[in-house]
């Protein structure tokens, strides 16, 4: 099991940990994480590779994905600060998803990222996702608010068939911790368990936040690793 302290105490800026979101969720102390912003498998069995070689995006098989969200939402909401906002990435076609956070959270609303680029599709052909913003207690209300279309354009997909472009992301902690309520003393932790190739953690270092990022499969977590000693400026990789 990991140790969390020196993260969670301020010691060091980030950690990547290589395993399940929930046994790590799960060791986190309770009221302790300012924003969880994470793109978690949605369900669609989304797979990578080449038409020869398939594999499948961990946990995103449409039960296993559900199950998995019925897991680790309460232990987000657990760990969260009181008084905090988070994002979820999800799909219209996984219409439990804001069932699930309800329960342990309250959604206060939806935005949807646009993209230029088309899907694919035989009848529509889709340019957008959308994540919900979950609240944990009452977080101050913004100085003002945010509209709710997000426009970015998709990152290439080579390191990931799911990421998430970085501009979106930190657009989405800009919200969750807005920059004037930040104490300089002790940047803000955010954590995504579902961290794929780390974009929500490049996305909090150029913010100057510190970031806790999970996540199963080893190569998109070593690739992940170095994204972020990238972004950090970190010659050691
Ligand atoms: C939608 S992708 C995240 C992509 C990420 N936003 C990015 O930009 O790279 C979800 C990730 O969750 C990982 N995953 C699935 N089940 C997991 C689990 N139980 N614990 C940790 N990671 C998991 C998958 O391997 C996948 O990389």
């Amino acid at each position: 099991m990991p140790d969390l302290l020196p993260l969670l105490s301020g010691a060091i800026p980030w950690q990547a940990v290589r395993g399940d979101a929930l046994a790590v969720l799960s060791l986190l102390p309770p009221d302790s994480i300012d924003a969880f912003v994470s793109d978690p498998p949605y369900g669609i069995g989304m797979e990578l590779g080449t038409a020869k070689r398939r594999t499948r995006i961990r946990g995103d098989g449409k039960a296993e994905a559900r199950r998995l969200w019925e897991r680790f939402v309460p232990l987000a909401a657990r760990a969260a600060r009181p008084d905090s906002a988070h994002w979820f990435f999800g799909t219209w076609k996984s219409p439990w998803m804001a069932e699930i956070l309800a329960a342990s959270f309250t959604l206060k609303g939806c935005a949807v990222w646009v993209k230029p680029q088309w899907g694919l599709g035989f009848y529509l052909r889709p340019r957008w996702e959308l994540a919900y913003l979950a609240h944990k207690g009452r977080p101050p209300l913004p100085a003002k608010a945010d509209c709710d279309v997000w426009e970015a354009a998709r990152d290439n997909l080579t390191l990931h068939p799911c990421r998430k472009p970085v501009p979106l992301l930190r657009r989405a902690i800009r919200m969750a911790l807005p920059v004037e309520r930040r104490d300089p003393a002790r940047p803000p932790l955010i954590v995504d368990p579902f961290a794929g190739v780390f974009s929500t953690g490049v996305a909090a270092v150029e913010e100057g936040c510190r970031f806790l990022g999970v996540e199963l499969d080893a190569r998109f977590c070593r690739t992940g690793e170095a994204r972020l000693r990238a972004a950090r400026g970190d010659q050691t990789t």
